[in-house]
């Protein structure tokens, strides 16, 4: 078994970013400007968004933040959305999500510039991508296919099944798996809660995607042997074994799974750690205005 460690691919993804960065600053070029849009408190997309400006400072990236409370209403952010839509200077940006309850997070995502959604939320990305036009893919599946194409993991002819159908991991991931690309061509088969035989299904898996927000519900008679899995879940669970009293678990139990598996993703430090590689990609993307001319 070979563990696929999206830590060291995601340095190395920064590394390559930061050394393009360096071209751009020798030859007085612009350096690539992201932006976030953080509304209220919640600790966890406080966290996120420090990461990703930690992220872009590593890299070179010019990066600000416009920071609104909890109150600020619908309209107020859409005018956020449109300054920052003709704001020249920004090449990308994203309003992480969570939103308050008062909001609609879909009418916020319509609103942003798809030559500046990095995130890859708007429906006309979404629409490009699932038709193979040039588009930004959100940064799970993005991710998860740059980490198999980096381990040069063979997909074509395979079975690829996807476990959970959410609109930013399991589709857009069912969707790009069955593309005629590499990594691609598989023949894919999406689950859901309503799937019957699952565990039949998944045991016919030669690459076995994972994203159902379930702590350690892939076991060991759920695998073929010599299949790849990749473990999107991510769930903070009580320990005795650890200082804090608390430890990262993922949708696959991985003590059990790992020893059947050719390749697996850890948790932490497998799918994770590719989702700021992926944002900072996408941005460089916008910078060069690679995928809208
Ligand atoms: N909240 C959790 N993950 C994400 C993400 O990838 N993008 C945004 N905008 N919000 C998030």
């Amino acid at each position: 078994m070979e563990l696929i460690d999206g830590k060291q691919i995601s340095n190395d993804i920064k590394a390559e970013i930061a050394a393009e960065v360096e071209k751009l600053l020798n030859t007085n070029s612009k350096v690539p400007h992201l932006a976030a849009v953080l509304v209220g408190e919640d600790p966890a997309s406080q966290t996120y968004v420090a990461s990703k400006e930690k992220s872009c400072h590593e890299v070179g990236f010019v990066s600000s933040l416009y920071k609104y409370p909890e109150t600020i209403s619908e309209a107020e952010l859409l005018k956020v959305v449109d300054f920052i839509n003709e704001d020249e200077e920004i090449d990308g940006f994203i309003v992480q999500l969570p939103l308050p309850k008062h909001i609609s997070v879909d009418k916020i995502i319509e609103r942003i510039k798809p030559s500046k959604d990095v995130d890859g939320f708007h429906p006309v990305n979404v629409g490009r991508m699932n038709i193979g036009l040039p588009s930004y893919i959100s940064a799970t599946p993005f991710g998860i296919v740059e980490l198999l194409k980096r381990y040069k993991i063979e997909t074509e002819g395979k079975h690829c099944v996807v476990l959970g159908r959410s609109n930013i991991v399991g589709t857009p991931i069912s969707i790009l798996m069955s593309r005629n690309t590499n990594p691609g061509n598989c023949t894919v088969t999406l689950c859901h809660s309503k799937t019957k035989n699952l565990k039949e299904i998944c045991s016919q898996a030669d690459i076995l995607i994972v994203a159902i927000g379930k702590p350690e519900f892939v076991t060991e008679d759920m695998v073929k042997d010599g299949a790849v899995v990749i473990d999107v879940g991510i769930h903070r669970v009580e320990s005795k074994l650890t200082k804090s009293g608390f430890k990262l678990i993922g949708d696959v139990k991985f003590d059990e799974v790992s020893k059947k598996c050719s390749f697996i993703t850890p948790v932490p430090g497998g799918v994770g750690p590719m989702t700021i590689a992926s944002l900072l990609l996408n941005t460089f993307k916008a910078a060069k205005k690679e995928v809208y001319k």
